[in-house]
């Protein structure tokens, strides 16, 4: 199967490593095992291949999650990677129509392209404060579409749809009779109102919702994600899965549980960080005309517009070479003139003045 460069993948395996700050990364500071309570039994466990389908604890801890959901709904996979693979693999065919709301994840568009699929792309624009236009939405999608992707809260512009404006997606997809893929790996990460949007599983018969522990749970090491979904779908997806999983590692299984268990200790540190985070955006924002963006509503990015005549990747690549400071160059996510930057990174106060200074010296206006 050829298969696109994934340009975000290629970008930050050249880059990241290499960054004194690095502003590229979608992660909030991974936790250690040691932040965990884990139970000293986990030293004894053997390192058998495990429950093949996901333990049943972690499964329930999953199922928590969702108001609507049951162990035989959900599918423990490798990261919310493995995941996405999985439903496109599962439930795609050559020929068939897919719709697919970006910037986003590209695995939502160049894995259904990678299979002979028509893919067609709906762009989110800024002056709908990145958000899907619902009238465009019902042009795009018709009888003929199979499969509509969307990342809600969305990466890498921060926005989060409003759960009126999911019903009306749904209700745009019930009439076609199409599958939703709703990529939820920062669902959990609302900035205001309930912090967990309404699940696309859970309000929608043929809703698929994928999870994961790297980002709402700051476990990325554990490579964990999930599947929940309509039990037929989820048999077919396990099928598919047995070619290409046998299980998830038993170390992974076991953390990932204990982490759901005690969520809401994460999420309190995760929020502080979060909450920061957009402050000190906020505030450098307000002292800039090089630079603008919308700010974030929830997960962990926002993509910001330079004003500057240069393309996106001289620009990052620059910049890193002058002041150690990466971002992630929008081109990747096919948003040329915008880069990306994660707000929950660490020293961002110290990263954003270095950014600043060096283009108000570089790209100085008169
Ligand atoms: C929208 C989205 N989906 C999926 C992934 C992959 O997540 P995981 O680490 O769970 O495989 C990412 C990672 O950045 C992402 O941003």
């Amino acid at each position: 199967m050829k298969i696109a460069q994934f340009k975000v993948e290629e970008w930050m395996n050249k880059y990241e490593a290499s960054a004194k700050y690095d502003l590229t990364s979608t992660c909030i500071s991974p936790l250690s095992i040691n932040e965990l309570p884990f139970e000293d039994s986990i030293f004894q466990k053997k390192l058998t291949y495990g429950d093949i389908e996901g333990s049943l604890r972690l499964k329930n801890a999953i199922k928590n999650l969702y108001t609507n959901q049951e162990e035989n709904n959900i599918t423990v996979t490798h990261g919310a990677i493995g995941a996405n693979q999985l439903v496109f693999l599962s439930l795609l065919e050559k020929g068939d129509e897919v719709v697919s709301i970006v910037p986003t994840y590209q695995q939502h568009y160049s894995i259904p392209e990678s299979l002979g699929c028509n893919v067609k792309l709906y762009f989110l624009k800024e002056e709908n404060n990145w958000l899907p236009d619902i009238e465009e939405l019902n042009k795009i999608i018709t009888p003929k579409t199979k499969l509509l992707c969307l990342n809600n809260p969305n990466n890498p512009t921060g926005s989060v749809i409003p759960n009126n404006m999911l019903f009306e997606i749904v209700k745009i997809a019930e009439k076609n009779n199409i599958w939703i893929l709703s990529d939820e790996v920062y669902r959990g990460l609302n900035l205001y109102g309930s912090p967990y949007s309404e699940s696309i599983a859970d309000i929608y018969e043929k809703g698929i919702s994928v999870g994961s522990m790297s980002k709402t749970y700051s476990l990325p090491g554990l490579r964990v994600g999930w599947i929940a979904g309509r039990v037929d779908l989820i048999n077919e997806i396990n099928h598919q899965r047995q070619y290409n999983t046998i299980s998830i590692s038993i170390l992974d299984d076991y953390f990932s549980a204990i982490a759901l268990e005690n969520k809401e200790i994460i999420e309190k540190r995760n929020f502080e960080i979060l909450r920061n985070g957009e402050k000190v955006l906020r505030n450098w924002l307000a002292k800039q005309n090089q630079f603008s963006c919308i700010l974030p509503k929830g997960g962990t990015t926002v993509l910001v517009k330079y004003n500057f005549n240069i393309s996106s990747k001289e620009f990052c690549k620059n910049l890193q070479k002058a002041t150690g400071a990466a971002l992630l160059p929008g081109e990747t996510m096919e948003m040329e003139g915008f880069v990306r930057l994660g707000y929950c990174s660490d020293n961002l106060e110290i990263a954003l003045d270095k950014i600043s200074d060096y283009t108000n010296k570089q790209y100085h206006i008169s």
